[in-house]
C-alpha cells in the first residue's frame, strides 16, 4: 500500500503521470498537490478525478505547513516530485519565479519528506523529475549520459540543475532514498499552448504567424509525453535508490524541419491546400542564451529497466494533432484572457 504524493499533477506532463497511476494502480492512494499556476488545469484530469483512489490538494510548494499538513493528512509514503515554472522564456523575464518555486519548493518539500519519514528512509522514495537542460548545450556531435557536467544556460535550467544538486545532497547527507530522472523534451494531449508544439499547432488553426527563433536551426529530442509518464513509473517501481535515469526518445528534429512536418500534416489533417501552412513560418528575434542541441542518450533506461518508447514520432504527433483538433474548446479556454496578454508581451517585440 503506498499513499503518493504527485506534485503538479495538473500541469502536462503531471496529469498524464497521475492518470497512469491512478488507472494502473487502484491499491494506491494518489494524492495531486497543485498550486493550479496559469500552467495548471483541472481539467486536464476530469476523466479520473472521480476515482476513489484520487485526491486533490490546492497547495503552494513554498507553503511548507501547508505540505506538512498534506502528509499528514493522507500519511505519505513517497513522493514524485514535478511541480515547476517549466517555460525557458518565462525564466529569462521572471527568473525569481523559477528560483521560488523550482529551488526553494523543492527544498521546502525535501525538508518535509526527511521530517516525516525519519524513522525509517528506506520504506520511502523521493523521486524528483527533471530535465535535459541541465546539462547544457550539445555541439553538432555526442549526447547526454547520465555523467554529463551540469552546465546550465538559462534561468529554467539554472533552477532546476540547483533543485537535483539539493535532491541528491539530501540523500548524501540525510540517506533519504532518492531518484532523478532527467527527460527530452515532451509534446502530447494537455500540453501548454505556449511551448512549440502546441502553440504552432494553436496557430496553424488560426493562421497566425510561425514565430521560429533564430535560424530555426536549434535541434530537440523529442519524446511522447505517455512514454514519459511510462518512464517514470518504471523508474519509480524499479530504479536504483540514488542513481540518475536519463530518458529520451533518440528522436532528434531541427526547429525547421518539425515545423515543415507540422504544416505538412496539419494541412492534411485540416483539408488546405497542400504547402499553405508554411506560408505563416515567419523569423522572429532569437531567444536569448538559446541552446543549439538536446539529444539524449537513454541507453541506461533501456538496458537496466527495459524502457524504450512505444510510439514512433509520426504516431504521436498525429495522434497529439487529432488530440487537438479534438479538444477546440480545452484551447480556446486556455487562449482566451491571460494568455492572450501573455502572448502579446512575448511575441509582439520579436518581428
Ligand atoms: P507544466 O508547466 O505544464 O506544469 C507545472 C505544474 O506545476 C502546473 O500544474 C502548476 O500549477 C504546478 N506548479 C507550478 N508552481 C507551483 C508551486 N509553486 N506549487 C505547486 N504547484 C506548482 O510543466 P510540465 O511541462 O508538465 O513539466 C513538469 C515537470 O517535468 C517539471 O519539473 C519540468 O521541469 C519537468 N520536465 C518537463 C519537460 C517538458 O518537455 N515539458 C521535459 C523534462 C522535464
Ligand atoms: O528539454 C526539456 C525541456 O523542453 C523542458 O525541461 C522544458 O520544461 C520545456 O519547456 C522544453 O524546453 P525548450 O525550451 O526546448 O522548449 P520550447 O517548446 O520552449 O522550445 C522548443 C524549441 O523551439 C526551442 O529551440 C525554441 C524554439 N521555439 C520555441 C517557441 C515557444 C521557437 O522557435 N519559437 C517559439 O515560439
Amino acid at each position: 500500500m503506498k499513499n503518493i504524493l504527485i506534485t503538479g499533477g495538473a500541469g502536462f506532463i503531471g496529469s498524464h503521470v497521475i492518470r497512469l497511476f491512478v488507472t494502473k494502480y487502484p491499491q494506491y492512494k494518489i494524492v495531486n498537490l497543485d498550486a493550479l499556476t496559469y500552467a495548471g488545469n483541472l481539467e486536464n484530469l476530469k476523466d479520473i478525478d472521480h476515482l476513489p483512489n484520487y485526491f486533490f490538494e490546492k497547495v503552494n510548494i513554498l507553503d511548507a505547513p501547508a505540505i506538512e499538513q498534506v502528509f499528514d493528512k493522507h500519511q505519505i509514503t513517497d513522493v514524485i516530485h514535478l511541480a515547476a515554472e517549466s517555460h525557458v522564456d518565462r525564466s529569462i523575464v521572471s527568473p525569481l519565479d523559477f528560483v521560488y518555486t523550482n529551488i526553494i519548493g523543492t527544498v521546502n518539500l525535501l525538508n518535509v519528506a526527511r521530517t516525516k519519514w525519519k524513522d525509517d528512509y528506506s520504506k520511502h522514495l523521493f523521486y524528483h523529475i527533471s530535465t535535459d537542460e541541465v546539462y547544457g548545450a550539445l555541439g553538432a556531435e555526442g549526447l547526454f549520459t547520465e555523467t554529463t557536467p551540469y552546465h546550465p544556460n538559462s534561468p529554467y535550467s539554472a533552477s532546476k540543475a540547483s533543485s537535483d544538486h539539493f535532491v541528491r545532497a539530501y540523500a548524501e547527507t540525510y540517506h533519504m532514498k532518492t531518484v532523478v530522472s532527467n527527460c527530452s523534451n515532451n509534446y502530447g494531449p494537455f500540453h501548454f499552448p505556449e511551448k512549440l508544439i502546441p502553440l504552432f499547432i494553436n496557430n496553424i488553426i488560426t493562421k497566425k504567424p510561425l514565430p521560429v527563433y533564430g535560424d530555426g536551426l536549434y535541434t530537440r529530442d523529442w519524446l511522447f509525453v505517455k512514454d514519459h509518464a511510462l518512464a517514470i513509473d518504471l523508474i519509480f517501481h524499479e530504479g536504483i535508490a540514488d542513481e540518475t535515469y536519463n530518458i529520451g526518445g533518440f528522436n532528434e528534429w531541427r526547429n525547421i524541419d518539425l515545423i515543415k512536418l507540422l504544416c505538412t500534416l496539419m494541412d492534411e489533417k485540416l483539408g488546405r491546400a497542400k504547402g499553405e501552412s508554411v506560408q505563416l513560418i515567419t523569423y522572429v528575434k532569437d531567444r536569448p542564451g538559446h541552446d543549439r542541441r538536446y539529444a539524449i542518450d537513454a541507453s541506461k533506461i533501456n538496458k537496466e529497466l527495459g524502457w524504450k518508447p512505444t510510439v514512433t514520432f509520426e504516431q504521436g504527433l498525429s495522434e497529439t494533432i487529432d488530440w487537438f483538433l479534438q479538444n477546440t474548446e480545452w484551447l480556446d479556454n486556455i487562449t482566451s484572457g491571460a494568455y492572450e496578454k501573455y502572448y502579446d508581451s512575448m511575441y509582439s517585440n520579436r518581428v
